[in-house]
């Protein structure tokens, strides 16, 4: 199973802004939207496009496009929804799915509030997003909750993992691909991922 960790300065540059505590609501939204504007580009690099003819004001020609319908975006909830904006600014028609999650503070096990995907979902593409894979247990949760309802085709956004998470995922659902905008050292005693962000949700809907 693969994992494509994007390297780009640009990324290095805003992760370095995200990351740093001094970093207020307002930018930290923003930044995560840029971010995942670079992880959507990277994760659609092979999909598929279809002919069509134009006219350009010089002359008859044939573009490409991209079935927009056939992408499902899936956020987990909360913090997912930080990267709706970045993915609807790159495929303003993709569907957007909501599986809602919390982590027991406890077990760090993921524990479901939420599923509601678009209709026929196991005949479209699915790529879930969420800012963090830290153990991976909401993040493998997601995964089977889509493969339950008969998705086959499924990729994985997020802005940082951990290699605990990682090895997790790719250990249960090796067919899924990881697209990550930087690999971390480790997770702390309590689940979080080290150096970080600290709590995405959190600084996403500045509820601490
Ligand atoms: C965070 C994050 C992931 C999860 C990752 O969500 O957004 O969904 O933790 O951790 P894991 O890989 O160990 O499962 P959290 O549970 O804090 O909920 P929130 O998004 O509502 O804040
Ligand atoms: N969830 C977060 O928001 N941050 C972490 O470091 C780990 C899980």
């Amino acid at each position: 199973m693969e994992i494509i960790e994007i390297k780009h300065p640009l990324i290095e540059h805003k992760l370095g802004i995200l990351r740093d505590k001094k970093t207020g609501t307002k930018e930290f939204r923003e930044l995560i939207s840029e971010i995942t504007l670079f992880l959507c580009y990277e994760a659609m690099k092979d999909a598929k496009t279809y002919e069509e003819e134009i006219e350009t004001p010089i002359t008859k020609m044939t573009v490409n496009k991209l079935n927009e319908n056939h992408y499902v975006f899936v956020p987990i909830l909360r913090a997912g929804t930080g990267m709706i904006d970045g993915i609807v600014k790159m495929i303003p028609n993709a569907k957007i799915g909501h599986i809602g999650l919390y982590r027991n503070e406890e077990t760090l096990e993921p524990v479901k509030y939420l599923f509601k995907m678009p209709k026929n979902i196991k005949d479209k593409e699915t790529i879930i997003i969420d800012p963090m894979l830290a153990t991976g247990g909401s993040g493998c949760a997601a995964i089977q909750m889509l493969k339950d309802e008969g998705v086959k085709n499924i990729k994985f956004l997020c802005v940082i993992a951990a290699p605990e998470g990682i090895k997790r995922m790719q250990k249960e659902h090796p067919d899924v691909k990881i697209y990550c905008g930087k690999i971390d050292d480790h997770l702390n005693d309590i689940g979080y991922i080290v150096p970080g962000l600290g709590d995405a949700g959190d600084r996403i809907f500045g509820t601490k």
